[in-house]
This record gives structure tokens, sequence and C-alpha cells, in this order.
């Protein structure tokens, strides 16, 4: 079985003091018993307090961003390495938020997969459509080419050491979540466009669901066959809310 990964997008929120205080209440709230991995990202300057915060817990430390240059005359930039350096093994790729404001196409999005991976880090590789997309019911094949254009440039093998999370933008800080059905629908074609590549790699692949997560609706979401987590935004902001959702994840039949 897929063991599930509930991941904590703090977006651009937070202080030092809100770092130190929001890591502890969470990893006060874990439980060992739960079936989890617990994944926080932090604004990049706040890696390093979350890091040794961090240090002694099972909880692993990721980014929001990165640059895909090794390095260079990249002003403001961050590259993977010094994520790696940090203590990240994780890093979220591809937000919608990215998408949308910064440029961040499927080619950027490729070539910051490639990067991650090529520098020890795990990508998680965000995919979703907008309303409408949605609308006009081409919600498969917008993300089937999301992810067909990191499929390019990265191979199928390199999805054995990913993980794919589905957000659909109109779900994100709406407070609209997908119904369980309708995400399962789209995990599910995830799943099928990997498995047309290699059928171990997808059987092993976890995707995340992303939008509008709250403990009230996690488990009706983690329930289902191909929904193997959430990515979360505005509830791993409350320490209670994030932990229900882990629990939730930590404790599926
Ligand atoms: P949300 O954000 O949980 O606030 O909807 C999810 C995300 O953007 O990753």
């Amino acid at each position: 079985m897929r063991k599930p990964i509930v991941a904590a997008n703090w977006k651009m929120h937070g202080s030092r003091q809100m770092t130190r205080e929001l890591i502890s209440a969470v990893d006060e709230g874990l439980d060992n018993g739960w079936s989890v991995e617990v994944l926080v990202c932090p604004p990049f300057v706040y890696i390093d307090e979350a890091s040794k915060q961090l240090a002694g817990t099972d909880i692993l430390l990721g980014a929001q961003h990165l640059n895909p240059n090794p390095g260079g005359a990249h002003t403001g930039e961050i590259s993977a390495s010094m994520l790696v350096d940090l203590g990240c093994s994780h890093v979220i790729v591809g937000h919608s938020e990215r998408r949308a404001m910064y440029g961040d196409d499927d080619q950027v999005v490729a070539a910051n997969f490639v990067a991650a991976q090529e520098a020890g880090l795990v990508p998680v590789l965000c995919v979703g459509e907008s309303l409408e997309e949605r609308e006009q019911g081409i919600t498969d094949q917008v993300v089937c080419e999301q992810l067909s254009a990191v499929l390019d440039a990265a191979g199928v093998e390199a999805f054995a050491n990913a993980v794919v999370a589905y957000e659909p933008v109109w779900a994100i800080g709406t407070g609209k979540t997908a119904t369980p059905e309708q995400a399962q629908a789209v995990h599910k074609t995830i799943r099928g466009l990997i498995a047309g590549h290699s059928d171990k790699i997808a059987g092993d692949l976890r995707i995340l669901y992303g939008g509008s997560v709250k403990g009230s609706n996690a488990q009706a979401l983690f329930g289902m066959p191909d929904i193997d987590g959430g990515l979360i935004g505005g509830a791993s902001l409350k320490a209670d809310e994030f932990v229900a959702i882990c629990a939730a994840a930590g404790t599926l039949e």
C-alpha cells in the first residue's frame, strides 16, 4: 500500500516566531502510530529556522520553488543545491499560483522538476485545471498535457522518485473543494497516464489532492482509491486543522 503524504504549503505566510510555534504545535499533535509522511514547506527565508525546529522529529522539510540553474547570475533566485544544503528533501514545482503569476509554463516546470531531482530533491509536481477549463470539459486534457511536458523531459523513471499533486485551480483557497468523486476521477486519469509508460511506477506513485482540504473533508477525499494524501494551503497554517488532516491520512483502514 502507498503511504500517504500530507504536505503543508505555507505560501507567503509566516514569521520566524510563527515557524517555531507552528512546527512545535504540529509535532506535538502528531501520533507516532499514524501511517503518514508529513512535509512542511515554509517560505525560503524560514527554511533554516524550520530545519532547526524539525531536528529530531520525523517531519520532512521542503521548499515552495527553486531556480533550475546550478548557480550564477540569477539575482534573487535559489538553487536546488542550496535547498539541499538547508536540509530540504522535497520541493514544490508547478504550483498554479506560479504558473498563473510568475510565468512558470510547462517548460519551466519541467526544467525545475529535472533540476530538483538532479540535486537529490523529490519534486512535488502540481497539475490542475482552471474553472473555465473544467466547464469546457477539458480537465483530463489539461492535466495530461501538464504531466506529459514533464514525462517528455524527465522520462517515466523520474516518477519513481516524485510526487504528483492534483490541484484544481478553482478549489485553491476558495473553500470550494472538489468532491471526492471529482478528485478521484482525475487522480485515476493521472495514474493511468503514468501506467501507460510503467505499471509499476504508476502503482507506487503518490498522488496528492490539493484545494481547500480541511479536517472535516480530508477523510472522504483520502478514502478514495487513487488519492494518497494532500497538499494543504490555508489549513496548514493552523496546527489543529493540519494535525486533523494528518490524522485522517494516517489512520485509513
Ligand atoms: P488551499 O491551497 O488548501 O488553501 O486551497 C492549496 C494549495 O494551493 O496548495
